[in-house]
């Protein structure tokens, strides 16, 4: 069973005369643990088809099942399923609330489910991501951005998803420190077993980390490539998106 099928998703964000379709019949797999990249220029929809799948955006058209399970648009998710499905957005600064300290802002996903011991789930989330305990103690200012983003992927985690949805996770954060969040997530997508859909502009970020790489522009899929072919676009300093193309 895939872990997340996607078929001719339309996503039409309403105003003007007819509506702006940013994503036209978007169709991809994705296996279990595995790593499927998005990459294409900016505006061309990745964004888009991400928050559809978390399902922050209801309004769509087409059909997405996730570990044989089909969303519905007009049906929020909840839940296992709500759970299962966990998203680290782009920008850590804006992502995590700034009057809350960090125990608070990983804690509560927890309370509202009623999990027990949620200080002790709080202290091995931070441990998982590399970061002290101490941290718990403070708000998200004072700390680093590459601090912040493990925060964000240890809330992500405390869920235990069985898919995670990285949007852009470093493009936000210094060269030195997208590596070690990289790294980090290959670490811990195999010793959760999990499966990655992962958004980036970046050929080498998706070279590092997916075993797929689907191309869009335009609010569409180009083309779906393997490993070998994002390597190779590499080795001969060709990447361009357009060129990636094969059976998607
Ligand atoms: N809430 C929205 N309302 C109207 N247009 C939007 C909205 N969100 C995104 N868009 C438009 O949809 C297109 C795709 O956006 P997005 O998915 O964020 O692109 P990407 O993540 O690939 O950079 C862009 O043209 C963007 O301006
Ligand atoms: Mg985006």
């Amino acid at each position: 069973m895939k872990a997340l099928v996607v078929s001719d998703l339309s996503i039409t964000f309403q105003g003007g005369s007819k509506g702006f379709a940013a994503v036209r019949g978007v169709s991809f797999d994705v296996a279990p643990k595995e790593t499927l990249g998005l990459i294409g220029p900016s505006g061309c929809g990745k964004t888009t088809v991400l928050r559809a799948i978390a399902g922050l955006n209801t309004n769509w058209q087409g059909s997405i099942a996730i570990f044989g399970e089909p969303l519905r648009p007009e049906v929020k998710i909840t839940g296992e399923l709500r759970s299962s499905i966990q998203m680290v957005f782009q920008d850590p600064y804006s992502s995590l609330h700034p009057r809350h300290r960090i125990s608070r802002i990983l804690g509560e996903p927890l309370s509202v489910r009623k999990v027990v011991n949620v200080e002790q789930h709080v202290r091995d989330a931070l441990d998982q991501v590399g970061l002290p305990s101490t941290a718990a103690d403070r708000y998200p200012h004072q700390l680093s951005g590459g601090q912040r983003q493990r925060v964000a992927i240890a809330r992500a985690l405390l869920l235990k998803p069985k898919l995670l949805l990285l949007d852009e996770p470093t493009s936000a954060l210094d060269v030195s420190v997208q590596a070690e969040i990289l790294n980090l997530l290959n670490d811990l997508k195999a010793s959760h077993g999990m499966t990655f859909v992962l958004v980036s502009h970046d050929p080498g970020v998706v070279a590092h980390m997916c075993d797929r790489v689907a191309a869009m522009r335009a609010g569409r899929v180009t083309g779906v490539a393997g490993r070998d072919d994002i390597v190779r676009a590499f080795d001969t300093d060709r990447f361009e998106l357009q060129e990636i193309s094969g059976p998607a």
